[in-house]
């Protein structure tokens, strides 16, 4: 395909750095590139404690577990997400509980939490979709009122802030993925937000395979054991090598992802006001990485159209989420509270146009294509 809908970006430096990693002999976890790269985080988004996972279901998985759900313990989320927002739940035993969202930015609707709280409910789960800040201020709001654990899936929301906050920063945990898709990428990776104090000593040792490793290894034990559950939930050296040139590089990657962004906002414009598609819409209090460009097609059937079209057209684009409640595992384990007429509509809706770094030299001819397409529609 001409125009792939990502390709993943390299600044260069990643080999030089992998092989800087060959060169010291650490190649397991908790090296000095992945210490680097825990460094950064914790400077950048002011999280007490930084861990970097093989990827941000990952994270999630250490999430529900710092968590501590009991079987039925309810955790509320949007069913527009990615599958492992709810299945680390479920595999902790607990019950998603899905609610609708927004249909301006697609985040999960924060009117709509109050009602679905019960007394089995134990966290609210937030995606800050395509980069762009949930309604934080009243979801913590709402966790407050009924003493509720805030976790941030913040996967697509590196770089990006909530009224002057980074995402990441606001809920007592957070994730991130580093997933060849995402801004700053290390192939597969992710990382743990830790931000409230209780969590920081649980989450090491859970990302140890439930031993007290990390302890042992700055002297605090004289011997390190089975302490908790756990997994192996934290990446080799080479991974932290990796992503360590492109952390460096983060600011310059943003500012290029948001040219194009606006790029695509401005010349579809038009579009828009002839009533042919919705553009993305982000509250003023939120400023934004760039992770994606999307528009809302009339229905499923002029989006299957247009997706067509454009690879006829040599151009990739795709859409997402099919959404969790209707899927046969959302079935199974999950339920919805009220009624998602919104996250229907916009699963059926919603396109994603190409968006990576190296795309400017095509995007004229790009963007003349895709508006080509739907004016045809
Ligand atoms: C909202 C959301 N959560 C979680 C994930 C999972 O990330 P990873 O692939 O790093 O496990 C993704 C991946 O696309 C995502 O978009």
């Amino acid at each position: 395909m001409n125009i792939p809908f990502n390709k993943p970006y390299m600044t260069g430096k990643e080999l030089g750095y992998i092989s800087q990693a060959h060169a010291r002999g650490h190649l397991s976890g908790d090296g000095a590139f992945t210490k680097q790269c825990n460094a950064w985080l914790e400077h950048r988004i002011g999280s007490r404690k930084a861990l970097l996972t093989h990827s941000c279901t990952a994270a999630l998985e250490m999430a529900a577990i710092l968590a501590d759900l009991q079987p039925g313990d309810e955790v509320i989320m949007p069913s527009f997400t990615f599958v492992s927002t709810a299945n680390a739940f479920v595999l902790r035993g607990g019950v998603p509980v899905f609610v609708d969202i927004h249909p301006d930015t697609l985040n999960i609707d924060e009117t709509k939490i109050d009602a679905a709280v019960t007394v089995r409910t134990r966290a609210i789960v937030v995606v800050h979709y395509a980069g762009v800040g949930c309604a934080m201020d009243a979801i913590m709001e709402t966790a407050r009122k009924h003493k509720l654990l805030v976790i941030e899936d913040a996967a697509q929301g590196i770089m990006s802030t909530y009224k002057g906050h980074p995402l990441g920063a606001i809920g007592q945990l957070a994730t991130v993925s580093f997933h060849e898709t995402k801004n700053i990428i290390s192939g597969e990776g992710g990382a743990l937000l830790v931000n409230a104090e209780q969590f920081t000593e649980r989450a090491e040792i859970i990302r140890e395979k439930g031993t007290n490793r990390s302890q042992f290894f700055r002297g605090q034990v004289d011997k390190y054991t089975w302490v908790d559950i756990g997994s192996s939930y934290l990446p080799g050296e080479i991974i932290g090598a990796f992503l360590w040139a492109q952390m460096e590089e983060a600011e310059a990657i943003t500012k290029r992802r948001l040219q194009m962004w606006e790029t695509y906002h401005q010349s579809l414009a038009h579009m828009e006001k002839m009533g042919k598609i919705r553009r993305p819409i982000v509250p003023a209090e939120c400023r934004h990485n760039a992770h994606m460009y999307y528009i809302l097609l009339p229905d499923l059937r002029r989006r299957t159209e247009f997706i067509a079209r454009l690879k006829e057209n040599d151009i990739g684009a795709v859409f997402h989420y099919v959404p969790l409640h209707d899927s046969p595992m959302g079935i199974k384990y999950c339920r919805t509270a009220g009624e998602l007429p919104v996250t229907r509509e916009m699963s059926d809706r919603l396109v994603r146009l190409p968006l990576w770094l190296g795309l400017e030299e095509h995007l004229a001819d790009t963007i003349d294509k895709i508006t080509d397409t739907i004016g045809r529609l």
